[in-house]
């Protein structure tokens, strides 16, 4: 075994794996990237089929960002927020109010302020312990400050973010470590209750016969909580697509309807857009030859943020993974002049918002993400992100011809395909049978690396992958499971 591997095995601990099975194997050791490719220690070379994580945009080594990063370490790697502006922090949060809310420059904007910080679960702890002080604030001291959140919903690991979590293979082991939220259904188009279409060979959002009773249970949640005495602060939710839920997109006119539904009810909005940032939901929402000519022509028409693609201004919209360009730990927790109106007052008073982090405002991760965001907001990247789209919309179509694909759900530049034991009956894989590990183990075999959620495997390329490689990802899914499902 290769000397880091034993290493490896001797001391590190990974995340979300179980232990017993990793150290069965010789573990892959990535030495470099470039591109969508990685390659390990032995010269093997694989496609970064979910982008290492959801954190890579532009793919490895990009000639712009390393440059960036480079420049800025000329200067000075980091120093602290607590006390010090510092250059890169300051452009990049003056960059990223402007993404997020096209009135950015007009005395109408509502984001406005951005607090750093490190990871995706950092960036939703900033926004939960914001939104329960604003509305102690503003509601008075007697309200118990309660949150909605989705079913399925994940929003990270730290103790706040978990409390937010409905998944209980991750969550319910910390049960009593977490403050009580409630949760409201999801829209689950292709397992959903209320879903009367028989399943087809297409996107289970395109067929589905119901009465959109999920957005009516969002209205009943949000009317009980009311009368109850004390409505809810706040409403957590991914946009456009769930992520770690399962890849579970949301109909079109879903996000509107609940969203207009908590503001009636006066809940601030926070918007996690860990994963769907920066791009990831597609540059429109049908890609044809002629759109795609379109949004070249106009680049800042398309929008880096789901809530922005469906004109949602939320009031804290949370973002990480892909902020850097996928190159360095740095998250953002944008919000309004409300919320930051809240905090002010005189020291004695203590309204200050007391949080924070050492790296908050990192210099390197502000100059990889300032160079990220010229690059996204470039014509050639925009023009990229719409034929990538495209081709993977064309490409997944030939797995319809596979019994065990049940859905193939694709929102922009991400993919996910559940499988099924059949897809006339919609029957699941049962979690021990590790349906989609295997199909992973069996891709990374063909070169391809991706992980699974669930019975789901998950395609979210960087943006710079190639026609040919995304038709080998999609071929080796193919192959991966009629060799790792084969009955
Ligand atoms: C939607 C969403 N929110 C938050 C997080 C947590 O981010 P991190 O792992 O950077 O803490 C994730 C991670 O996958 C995520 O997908």
């Amino acid at each position: 075994m290769n000397k880091f591997a034993q290493l490896d095995h001797a001391h590190v601990w990974h995340p979300f794996t179980q232990m017993r099975d990793w150290l069965r194997g010789e573990p892959i050791v990535i030495a470099r990237g470039q591109g969508a490719v990685l390659r390990d220690v032995k010269g093997r070379e694989y496609l970064d089929a979910n982008s290492s994580i959801w954190t890579n945009l532009h793919g490895h080594q990009h000639p712009k960002i390393n440059a960036a990063i480079t420049r800025q370490l000329k200067q000075i790697a980091h120093s602290s927020a607590l006390g010090f502006a510092n250059e890169p922090a300051s452009l990049l949060a003056e960059k990223l109010v402007s993404a997020a809310d096209p009135k950015s420059k007009t005395a109408t904007a509502q984001l406005r302020k951005v607090f750093f910080s490190d990871d995706g679960s950092t960036a939703l702890e900033v926004a939960l312990k914001l939104a329960h002080q604003y509305a102690l604030r503003t509601c008075g001291k007697k309200i118990r400050p309660k949150i909605l959140s989705l079913d399925g919903a994940y929003h990270g690991d730290t103790i706040g973010a978990v409390s937010l979590g409905h998944i209980d293979l991750f969550h319910k082991a910390y049960g009593g470590m977490l403050f009580p939220t409630d949760k409201v259904m999801s829209p689950y188009c292709y397992r959903c209750p209320f879903n009367r279409a028989r399943p087809e060979r297409n996107d289970a959002r395109k067929y589905r016969k119901c009465h959109w009773e999920c957005v009516g249970k969002v209205e009943q949640k949000f009317s009980a909580q009311k009368k109850k005495g004390n409505p809810y602060a706040a409403f957590v939710f991914e946009p456009l697509m769930q992520g770690a839920a399962g890849m579970i997109p949301q109909p079109s006119g879903w996000l509107g309807q609940v969203t207009e539904i908590a503001r009636h009810h006066g809940a601030l909005l926070i918007a996690d857009e860990v994963m769907t940032g920066f791009g990831r939901t597609g540059v429109t929402c049908h890609v044809d030859d002629r759109t795609i000519a379109d949004v070249v022509k106009r680049p800042a028409s398309a929008k880096l943020f789901a809530t922005a693609r469906v004109g949602i201004v939320p009031d804290f919209l949370c973002v990480a993974k892909g902020l850097t360009g996928g190159y360095l730990p740095m998250a953002a927790t944008l919000t309004t002049q409300k919320v930051f109106a809240a905090f002010l007052g005189e020291y004695e008073e203590f309204k200050t918002f007391f949080h924070g982090h050492s790296f908050t405002g990192n210099q390197l991760g502000a100059a990889a993400a300032l160079a990220s965001l010229e690059i996204l907001q470039s014509a050639a990247s925009v023009r990229a992100r719409a034929r990538l789209q495209k081709q993977m919309h064309e490409e997944l179509q030939s797995l319809w011809a596979l019994p065990q694909v049940g859905d193939i759900r694709q929102v922009g530049l991400v993919a996910g395909i559940e499988l099924v034991k059949d897809w006339r009956t919609r029957q699941p894989f049962a979690l021990r049978e590790r349906a989609g590990i295997r199909v992973c183990e069996a891709m990374a075999k063909r070169g391809v690396l991706t992980r699974p959620v669930g019975n789901v495997i998950v395609l979210m390329p960087p943006y710079c992958t190639t026609p040919a490689q995304v038709h080998q990802m999609i071929s080796a899914l193919g192959a991966a499971v009629k060799s790792a499902l084969k009955n």
